[in-house]
């Protein structure tokens, strides 16, 4: 059981992916850990209605609703309606995401990527609902889209990935920073440091599992429950107590997505 009493929001969490065990397992080892809420995004078009049934059946488990930018291909128009339907007066949809610009995977399509991304911000605007930002080696660019497009939503930094400096920058805009399971990875000197640096009060938890699986798990399938390594990692390396950490990092979650 929760011993230690903590009360830990994974706010990145592919549950529907993890193929290893069930969405119960999932669900039951993430509460034993002490995770009280899981926010699972959309990456596929095709995935909406399948995460908004996860999100009816499990009381915990929110969503971010979106297309990755990976995904844009497969991107229509009519998604902003259908999108806007779902979200609109559903406390179970805590954003738009996740949405951003990758151009690690795929750079050939990048103006569409830049479009749906700002489409999607003005969704979220038009929703008043926060933005989930995935970004890959598309820092500059990321950062430009949202100054000038974004309206009035809370934007956080999905899988933060950037230096210190970019962390700073990102700050000073109003952003939070997610950081996940790379914190704890030996060689992330960088990722250490900006957990170290960025203000408690705009610091969030997640694990993007089933991906990036923290130490001492890491090769092994990720899931919600390893979100504490996360905390622990982050909390050492802040020189704070891990309930300290949970509780800042949890009430960061429930202001922005106001649960
Ligand atoms: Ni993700």
């Amino acid at each position: 059981m929760n011993e230690d009493n903590l009360n830990l929001i994974d706010t990145h969490s592919h549950i529907d992916m993890i193929q290893n065990i069930s969405l119960e397992e999932v669900i039951a080892n993430a509460k034993e850990n002490g995770v009280s809420k899981i926010i699972l995004p959309c990456a596929y078009p095709g995935d909406i209605d399948k995460i908004v049934d996860i999100t009816n059946k499990f009381d915990n488990i929110y969503a971010y609703l979106g297309v990755h930018p990976s995904e844009v291909k497969d991107w229509d128009d009519s998604l902003l309606d259908k999108i806007e339907k779902i979200a609109a007066n559903n406390k179970k949809i805590a954003g738009i995401g996740e949405i951003g610009l990758d151009y690690y995977w795929d750079k050939s399509f990048i103006d569409l990527q830049k479009e749906v991304f700002i489409k999607q911000i003005r969704l979220a605007n038009k929703l008043n609902l926060p933005i989930n930002i995935h970004d890959r080696e598309a820092h500059k660019d990321s950062f430009d889209i949202i100054e000038e497009n974004n309206e009035g939503s809370t934007v956080i930094m999905h899988c933060f990935s950037g230096s210190v400096e970019f962390a700073r920058e990102c700050i000073k805009a109003g952003y939070y920073i997610a950081l996940g399971g790379v914190v704890t990875f030996k060689n992330a000197i960088k990722m250490k440091e900006v957990a170290k640096d960025i203000p408690l009060e705009r610091l969030l938890l997640e694990t993007d599992a089933p991906y990036l699986t923290p130490v001492p798990f890491r090769g092994k399938e990720n899931q919600p429950a390893y979100v504490r390594f996360v905390a622990e990692e982050i909390a050492f390396l802040r020189g704070i107590s891990l309930k300290e950490l949970a509780d800042a990092t949890t009430q960061n979650a429930e202001r922005i997505f106001k649960f």
